[in-house]
């Protein structure tokens, strides 16, 4: 093969796979974590800053290239002596070439500021929500101060009011990252970072960890679950609600109250687990209202009596590092165990 036939080729497979990829970026299936489907105010200042230096670097692009472009055709070399007439030093050229693209850096580089300064700013209105955010190998735990909540993987907001996120971490940096509302923001231990999110419109926005942070890092999703404000107060409300006693469980249903039994003893769950009025250990997520979330585990699996059962079984089998705990439990115990959960709503 002749070496430009075999470039031809190359450059053609080159084609193609990139027309491959972006044809890929395509299509109408949903994208839960579209970063260019702003659904807050937050996330919408960034899409206003993405999208004209977006512009402005595809208009560059085809400015430069379509230049060397020009340039290799118009002065390809033709017979052995045709070089072109040499100019070196044109000091308006340069000038040009110069100038320009500083006056281009500027402007792109003053919005982009602004941005920043613009996002970073703590609301001083005192309309904010306040919520902690702290980042564990694999999961996020939540806290809400002023209603005295504490939640796991599924941060619950009101819509229309900016809610502050104070960041910070349990054990190594882990990045917080809902694309639908806001950018995102290290979360680092022994140190606050505070990001802003609101959404418009009720729903559930997806988001992950962006931060390589351990074997499971990709299986530390998050859901930020928009509420209007009355559904947010109800959500609330539910929250706030003490756990029932083992007994209380089981003048219920007595394999329910054989799971507390274990819960609370051979199998130790409290140990790791708070559940409020019962337990205060905060080693692993918030069990207080398990049942009123979708999922569990950093959001990886919906909250079912099938993926608690593979769960309890091994949780390493379907979370490889994560941090649980458990003693080797028969399946009549996790049966017990699960019916249990099962009242933590
Ligand atoms: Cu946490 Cu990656």
């Amino acid at each position: 093969m002749r070496w430009s036939q075999r470039w031809r080729l190359r450059a053609s497979a080159a084609v193609a796979a990139t027309g491959l990829v972006v044809l890929g970026a395509c299509g109408d299936e949903e994208l839960p974590q579209n970063t260019l489907d702003p659904q807050g105010p937050v996330a919408r200042q960034l899409d206003d800053l993405f999208s004209p230096v977006f512009l402005v670097a595809v208009a560059t692009f085809f400015l430069v290239e379509g230049l060397i472009l020009f340039a290799l055709f118009r002065f390809r070399s033709r017979g052995p002596d045709d070089a072109p007439p040499q100019i070196h030093g044109n000091v308006r050229m340069e000038l040009g070439w110069t100038i320009a693209p500083a006056l281009l850096m500027a402007v792109v580089g003053f919005f982009t500021v602004r941005t920043i300064l613009d996002i970073n700013e703590v609301d001083a209105s005192g309309e904010a929500l306040a919520v902690e955010v702290i980042g564990h190998q694999f999961w996020w735990e939540y806290r809400y101060p002023a209603l005295n909540i504490t939640t796991a993987n599924e941060l619950h907001i009101p819509i229309g009011r900016p809610v502050t996120l104070r960041m910070t971490s349990d054990d190594v940096i882990h990045s917080f990252w809902p694309p639908k509302l806001a950018g995102k923001l290290d979360v680092i231990p022994g140190r606050t970072n505070s990001m802003e999110v609101e959404a418009d419109q009720p729903g559930i926005y997806y988001g992950q960890c962006a931060e390589y942070c351990g074997e499971s890092h990709a299986n530390m999703r998050l859901r930020v679950v928009a509420h209007s404000q009355a559904d947010f107060d109800r959500w609330a409300a539910d929250q706030q609600r003490p756990g029932l006693s083992p007994e209380q469980v089981a003048a219920r249903d007595a394999e329910a109250g054989a799971g507390a039994k274990l819960f609370y003893g051979s199998a130790a769950c409290n140990s790791c687990h708070t559940v409020s009025g019962q337990s205060t250990a905060t080693i692993g997520p918030n069990l207080t209202h398990l049942f009123s979330r979708d999922v569990f585990a950093g959001a990886i699996f919906d909250l079912d009596e099938r993926n608690l059962r593979r769960w309890l079984r091994d949780p390493q089998a379907v979370k490889p590092g994560n941090r649980m705990v458990i003693r080797e439990l028969s399946e009549e115990e996790i049966t017990q165990l699960i019916a249990y959960l099962e009242t933590l709503e």
